[in-house]
């Protein structure tokens, strides 16, 4: 059956620890991380058309004219890089639904590009396998491999190597958006500024995060979580240390800037408690506030047509 159109969502990432390394000659940095995807869900509708176009839609508070509309925008190339790998002749249309704050350090691209794979994918009538996508995705974006697989998992290598972790339970986060955003490479320039002439050691995960999640233990995980970037965020934008602070202050079992930030992410006992924490940040004058609930899927198709 031929569609005339297929929507994908994906989802939005959060580091529960994010270990960084020494600069590689490449640029990049060596991480052991633990990802998980969170509630918070970007949609992506392609069809079939003359030329690749994209366009974005969603809430204007999540700073939507800083996603690019050219060629350069991350669902563009995810796109292309599939149909010339698949030798498919043909361009798509492609409509971003926001739903994930732009430039927040939860890998909002990433995920545009997550979903546009899969829903080119299906749109094509090609059933790539999952390790594939997840191949191609990883020459995309260091975060876009996660975006497919989604629930929580370990990252390594610069973060395009996924492996699923052990996990129990639901995970209810408080999320803080900043109104502007933070750019990803700034923050790493700024990470080995910082360590410039003092030895970075090789990233580790801490065991307590990874027990604590086994065992659903919110306290232990809350109090193991951790982001080497944080420093180097918090010398950029230092008001965000105060964001982070409130969040305890409200009541949170812990805070964490969430990647490369500026957005603020406090874990919290249960959905209740999370609608609490984000009345009082409110009350606080800081927002714009929003909760979910983590670990959810990766990439996925929701309609087609
Ligand atoms: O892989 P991605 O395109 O998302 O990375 C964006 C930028 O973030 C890189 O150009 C680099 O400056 C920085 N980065 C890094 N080390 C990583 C991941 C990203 O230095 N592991």
């Amino acid at each position: 059956m031929t569609l005339a159109w297929v929507t994908a969502s994906a989802p939005a990432k959060i580091n529960l620890h994010l270990g960084v390394g020494p600069v590689r000659p490449d640029g990049y940095h060596p991480l052991a991380t633990v990802y998980q995807a969170i509630g918070l869900l970007d949609e992506v509708t392609v069809a079939p058309a003359p030329t690749y176009s994209v366009t974005v839609t969603g809430d204007p508070r999540l700073t939507l004219t800083d996603v690019p509309l050219d060629d350069s925008n991350i669902a563009v190339r995810a796109a292309r890089l599939l149909a010339e790998h698949a030798e498919v002749h043909g361009a798509v249309s492609i409509r971003i639904d926001k739903g994930i704050p732009v430039a927040g350090g939860m890998a909002g691209g990433s995920a545009d590009a997550a979903a546009t794979l899969v829903a080119c994918d299906a749109l094509w009538g090609l059933a790539s396998p999952r390790e594939l996508l997840m191949e191609l995705a990883g020459t995309l974006g260091s975060d876009v491999p996660f975006a497919i697989a989604g629930g929580t998992a370990v990252g390594s290598g610069r973060g395009e190597l996924v492996a699923p972790a052990m996990v129990q339970g639901d995970y209810w986060w408080v999320v803080v958006e900043s109104p502007e955003g933070l750019s990803t490479p700034a923050v790493y320039a700024e990470f080995d500024a910082l360590h410039a002439g003092s030895p970075v050691a090789d990233p580790v995960i801490p065991e307590a995060l990874m027990e604590g999640l086994r065992n659903s233990d919110l306290k232990g995980v809350a109090d193991a979580m951790g982001n080497d970037l944080e420093p180097a965020a918090l010398r950029l934008r230092p008001e965000l240390g105060e964001v982070l602070a409130a969040g305890v202050q409200a009541g949170a079992l812990g805070s964490l800037l969430s990647g490369s930030g500026p957005s603020c992410l406090f874990l919290c006992e249960d959905e209740e408690h999370a609608v609490a924490v984000v009345a009082a940040l409110r009350d606080a004058g800081l927002g714009p506030v929003s909760m979910a609930r983590g670990p959810v899927a990766g990439a996925t198709v929701e309609r087609t047509g």
